[in-house]
């Protein structure tokens, strides 16, 4: 079968497709046939290891242990294991491959069945494979650490990407007043997908204009801990899913010691994919209730273009890896 290869860390120009053994399921995996997959940031930080944690953490030191990439998919079981009891061939799945090997970006993958759930069924293989790491990420960003409530200002940092277009949307299921930071081009878009109030970074810093908020995901962009705390209500919640490398380490270092005096909590969001919320996702999706937004498609052979237009962070919604 044909796969994404890489055997060092660096830029996209890295990765190669290559022909490669198609692999047979062990008794509690099922072996899918890849219809589509969707790229993420970190897909980004495993290519590049710009997070340097990435090879202390078991990704390899000084080049990748695993050499495929790719965790979001959407596909057909074509055959299982025979542990395996919540799928059968011919089944149409989508989830996520982090936590289970990677390597979506391949015409089949084989995994532990609880990697995935049923695809939605109103939803394209393209379509399905845009949800699983970015819309898991918003969920247990706002209603697990963000414990959001209905009628409370939810900010959205970084509301035109992957995580952000599902965090708009999902805060808004949840009752939420929700407010999206974005740059110019992409306030109709966030308007669309049902923010109350837009943002344009690039003419109003929402930490320097008074206005407080309860919850706020911080999806994409740097801003100091400092002045996100500041932009919180007295009980506010601050939870950092991502952004600049800063970002990322303040959060990880001072947000608990900052969460200590006063009534804020400053925290962060590890997404854990589990068939749960995959299953609530896919219920939600069903309804109509949340939509994903498709920015680009992209072949396989074409992932090293996916991986530089993801790589320059203004993907407007998700970015598509179409194998079939
Ligand atoms: N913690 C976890 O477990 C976990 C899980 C998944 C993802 N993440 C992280 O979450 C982050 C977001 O992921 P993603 O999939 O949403 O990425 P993404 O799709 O690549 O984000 C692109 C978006 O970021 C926006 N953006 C860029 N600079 C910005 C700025 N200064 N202020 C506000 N928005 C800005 C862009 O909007 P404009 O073009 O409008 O600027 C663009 O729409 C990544 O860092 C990723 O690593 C973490």
């Amino acid at each position: 079968m044909k796969a994404i290869v890489y055997e060092k860390y660096g830029s996209p120009d890295v990765l190669e497709l290559r022909e490669v053994k198609k692999p047979i399921p062990k008794e509690n995996e099922v072996l899918i046939k890849v219809h589509a997959a969707s790229v993420n940031a970190y897909d980004w930080h495993f290519l590049t290891a710009d997070i340097f944690l990435i090879r202390l953490m078991g990704g390899g030191l000084l080049k990748p242990k695993n050499t495929r990439l790719g965790a979001d998919i959407a596909g057909r079981v074509e055959a299982v294991g025979r542990n395996v009891k919540q799928f059968q061939p011919g089944d149409e799945v989508f989830g996520d491959m982090a936590g289970h090997g990677n390597g979506s970006f391949a015409e089949y993958v084989s995994a532990s069945e609880s990697a995935f759930a049923l695809k939605p069924a109103n939803l394209s293989f393209e379509e399905a494979a845009a949800v699983p790491m970015a819309a898991v990420t918003a969920l247990q960003g706002l209603r697990d650490e963000g414990q959001i409530h209905p009628g409370q200002k939810v900010l959205i940092n970084g509301a035109s990407g992957g995580v952000g277009t599902f965090a708009v949307q999902i805060a808004k299921l949840f009752g939420a007043e929700v407010t999206a930071v974005c740059s110019p081009r992409n306030l109709d878009q966030a308007r669309s997908i049902g923010a109350d109030q837009v943002i344009d970074y690039t003419r109003e810093d929402f930490t320097q204009n008074g206005q407080q908020y309860d919850l706020i995901l911080a999806a994409n962009g740097y801003h100091s801990l400092s002045d996100y705390k500041r932009a919180l209500t007295p009980q506010g919640i601050y939870v950092m899913a991502g952004g600049s490398m800063a970002q990322i380490f303040q959060a990880m270092l001072l947000g608990s010691w900052m969460s200590k005096t006063g009534g804020k909590k400053m925290g962060g969001v590890s997404t854990k994919i589990d068939q749960k919320d995959l299953v609530i996702l896919k219920e939600l999706l069903e309804a109509g209730k949340v939509v994903p937004v498709i920015d680009r498609r992209y072949l396989l052979s074409e992932a090293a273009e996916a991986l530089r237009y993801l790589g320059e962070v203004h993907a407007r919604g998700k970015v598509i890896i179409t194998v079939v």
